[in-house]
């Protein structure tokens, strides 16, 4: 995407800020440390799955231009992508040079390659999509070739080109790996699914990830939008306020935010309004354990 294309569709996401608005919640968003470094970081981020492999046309990235405004207006927000995502990595990297905002993400990637000259090359094309020399955090994505591929990761943190490393799943079956790897090896993040339908993290693998002081991204919160159709029609319920809800989609990440192993959650969206919802969950009172139960026994 060139200069021009991208005031063309930062032209198009100043019109739809007008019709959106912004997060509208006063204060600033919740922030919690990364154990390996104290560092801290805003507790909403977004993935870029699926919403951010779109064509350069600016119709199509004016929305995600909003998207990623309203993300990094809390500074250091997360944003998650891959070499597989189809063009999502590209795009991420086009809308942070374009609106000159890469100094205020906190950009995470990852290695689905084969150890080896595959995975080198990969780290070449990202770097290239991405547009930066540099990635705050690069995963092992779903765990492939993991012994070799923590250790290119580590080459790469001892050669300041990655800030922190990390390992990414996001089935139940792969919590108890998972676990084996924060118990013996060094990383800095695990990144995993959990959502009030999916608790199987919260076993073991949450538990130790405290224990070790390894930080936990939450991807899927939503099932990949699937739980807003168990909910469609139905009523907030009355007490969704004790918990500074007002939407489903805040009582769901609320629901991750409120494990106190949890350090960001990560959903996506292509829609400003819904990242405008999604935000508001990084505000305001977290769940308690009992009030967890109570989200959690809406779905069941
Ligand atoms: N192995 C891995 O490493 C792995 C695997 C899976 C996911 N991930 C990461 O985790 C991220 C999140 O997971 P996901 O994308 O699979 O699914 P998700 O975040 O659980 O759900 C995304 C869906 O929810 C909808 N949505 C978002 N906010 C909404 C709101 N406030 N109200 C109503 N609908 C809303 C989106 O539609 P709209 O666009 O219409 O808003 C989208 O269809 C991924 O994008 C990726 O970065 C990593």
């Amino acid at each position: 995407m060139n200069r021009r294309h991208f005031i063309g569709a930062l032209g198009a996401a100043a019109v739809l800020q007008a019709s959106s608005g912004s997060a509208g919640t006063p204060g600033a968003m919740q922030t919690r440390v990364i154990p390996a470094s104290g560092e801290r970081i805003p507790v909403i981020g977004m993935g870029t799955s699926g919403t951010f492999d779109v064509d350069e046309a600016p119709a199509e990235l004016a929305p995600l231009v909003e998207v990623t405004r309203l993300l990094l207006d809390a500074r250091n927000s997360l944003i998650d992508t891959a070499p597989s995502y189809g063009r999502a990595e590209a795009v991420v990297g086009d809308i942070l040079q374009g609106g000159r905002w890469r100094e205020r993400a906190f950009l995470a990637t990852k290695i689905s390659a084969r150890a080896g000259d595959d995975a080198r090359a990969q780290w070449q094309r990202s770097k290239t999509a991405l547009r930066t020399e540099k990635v705050d955090l690069l995963q092992v994505h779903n765990l492939v070739d993991w012994q070799q591929n923590l250790a290119f990761l580590r080459e790469l943190k001892a050669a300041g080109q990655v800030r922190y490393v990390g390992i990414t799943h996001y089935l139940d079956h792969s919590h108890d790996t998972l676990a084996q790897i924060v118990d013996k090896e060094k990383i800095d993040f695990v990144q995993i699914n959990l959502s009030v339908v999916a608790r199987s993290a919260e076993r073991r693998l949450l538990p130790l990830c405290r224990d070790r002081g390894v930080a936990v991204l939450v991807n899927r919160p939503f099932e990949d939008g699937r739980l807003f159709a168990a909910v469609k029609g139905r009523e907030l319920p009355a007490w969704a306020g004790e918990v500074g809800c007002a939407s489903w989609a805040q009582l769901m990440l609320k629901f991750a935010l409120g494990h106190p192993a949890v350090t960001v959650v990560i959903p996506a969206t292509s829609k400003a309004k819904n990242m405008a919802d999604n935000l508001s969950a990084g505000f305001g009172a977290m769940p308690d354990a009992a009030q967890r139960e109570r989200i959690a026994a809406l779905f069941a």
